[in-house]
């Protein structure tokens, strides 16, 4: 029994078919009809629960897409730029910036009552070309420059920044953390210095830090759980200003069926730090595409499902945010890093390539149309945070 349908039968078991509250012996509970569906946009659906909804886009799609943008206006509340506020994108030169893609992608939201995910400050697949050399001379000057244009200009639209973008690689060194241009540089240290620098330029912004690979609870997921725990808890033990995670959630079909129980314990190991969560890449990476359709988009459905069923029970977690909104524009279409698009080629998204609602898109409306009970996960309420300690890492 889901604990909603364990809730209304309880419920139903108080209430007499009177409606009054049901005392001693009294005819046997009738069952009580679940609300009605909430409202049948993803965004409408997530405010129900205070959250929010968004998607990652382009800006080129924005412009150029007519039933796209619709798309957009609809379902969203927030847009993550794709690409226009990365590093080497919005900074070509020491002396140059191009915030033109991200200037239209602000304007956008700014008419449209939207909020923007300030993604992303530090990642190191953006360093521009210029910024290596003086990072590799230990030079914080090219940070410091970068931060002090993007962070101020779009202050009216950005509520989180992911500061730092995936810091974590467990396939290297035993800390857990990437051996990125930032790293050489500044060791571990760079993080902390990051947050601190942010926080001063954004005193009012959530401050995140945003990485991938935490949702699966094969090994590689675990020891990437208990790697950002400990950069998490040294970052506290510091007084760095981070308020919170972002979970990429970019799913694989390929690593099997989501562990919820352990995805839960570990959501509630960042909760009781006190952070914010935000789901800020969801998208449903498929194994096998020779399938037929409608078994693809069940397969996709289902994982994504199992997915927000724990993350929406989890009240640390803000907002849901997709990367992309339609299979007609997703990183997934892309054979590999850099070959050609195809539309389409993914089913990974909640729109498909005409922009028309699949299964996936109604899993999570239904996900977000649900009242708040925390507690629904399966297993029932989480353990508190001692009898957990340790548990799903
Ligand atoms: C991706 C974009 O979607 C691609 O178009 C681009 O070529 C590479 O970056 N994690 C992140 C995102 O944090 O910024 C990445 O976006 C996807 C993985």
């Amino acid at each position: 029994m889901t604990g909603l349908t364990r809730r209304a039968a309880l419920i139903g078991a108080m209430i007499a078919p009177t409606g009054r509250l049901a005392f001693g012996r009294e005819p046997a509970p009738q069952p009580v009809p679940l609300p009605p569906p909430g409202p049948a946009d993803l965004r409408s659906a997530a405010h129900t629960q205070g959250r929010f909804f968004g998607a990652a886009v382009q800006d080129g799609h924005l412009r150029g897409d007519f039933q796209f943008r619709e798309a957009v206006l609809a379902q969203c509340d927030s847009l993550t730029p794709e690409l226009a506020l990365k590093w080497a994108a919005a900074h070509p030169a020491q002396d140059r910036f191009d915030f033109a893609a991200m200037d239209e992608i602000a304007a956008f939201a700014r008419t449209n009552g939207k909020r923007v995910h300030g993604h992303t400050l530090l990642w190191h697949r953006s360093v521009p070309d210029w910024a290596l050399a003086a990072l590799a001379a230990k030079n914080w000057e090219p940070i410091h420059r970068y931060f002090g244009a993007a962070i101020p200009r779009y202050q009216d639209l950005i509520d989180y920044w992911d500061v730092v973008n995936e810091p974590l690689e467990i396939a290297g060194e035993a800390d857990g953390l990437r051996r990125s241009p930032f790293f050489a540089a500044f060791g571990p240290d760079y993080i902390r210095r990051a947050l601190h620098a942010a926080r001063s330029l954004a005193p009012e912004a959530k401050l995140l830090i945003n990485d991938y690979g935490l949702e699966h609870a094969d090994a590689e997921g675990r020891a990437r759980r208990r790697a950002l725990l400990a950069l998490i808890d040294g970052l506290r033990r510091q007084g760095a200003p981070l308020d919170g995670v972002g979970l990429q959630a970019h799913l694989d079909l390929a690593r099997g069926v989501l562990d919820q129980t352990s995805l839960a314990a570990f959501l509630h190991e960042l909760a009781s730090r006190g952070l914010t969560v935000l789901v800020t890449e969801l998208d449903v990476r498929e194994a096998d595409t020779a399938r037929p359709l409608a078994e693809r988009d069940e397969a996709v459905a289902d994982a994504a499902r199992a997915f927000l069923e724990v993350a929406l029970d989890q009240p640390a977690v803000k907002g849901i945010t997709t990367w992309g909104l339609s299979d007609r524009y997703s990183w997934l279409n892309a054979e590999g890093e850099g070959s050609a698009m195809r539309p389409g080629r993914n089913r990974g998204l909640p729109l498909d390539v005409g922009v028309q609602p699949k299964p996936f898109f109604h899993a999570a409306l239904a996900a977000l149309q649900k009242p708040p009970f925390f507690g629904n996960s399966p297993g029932g309420p989480l353990p508190g945070p001692s009898a957990g300690e340790g548990y799903g890492l």
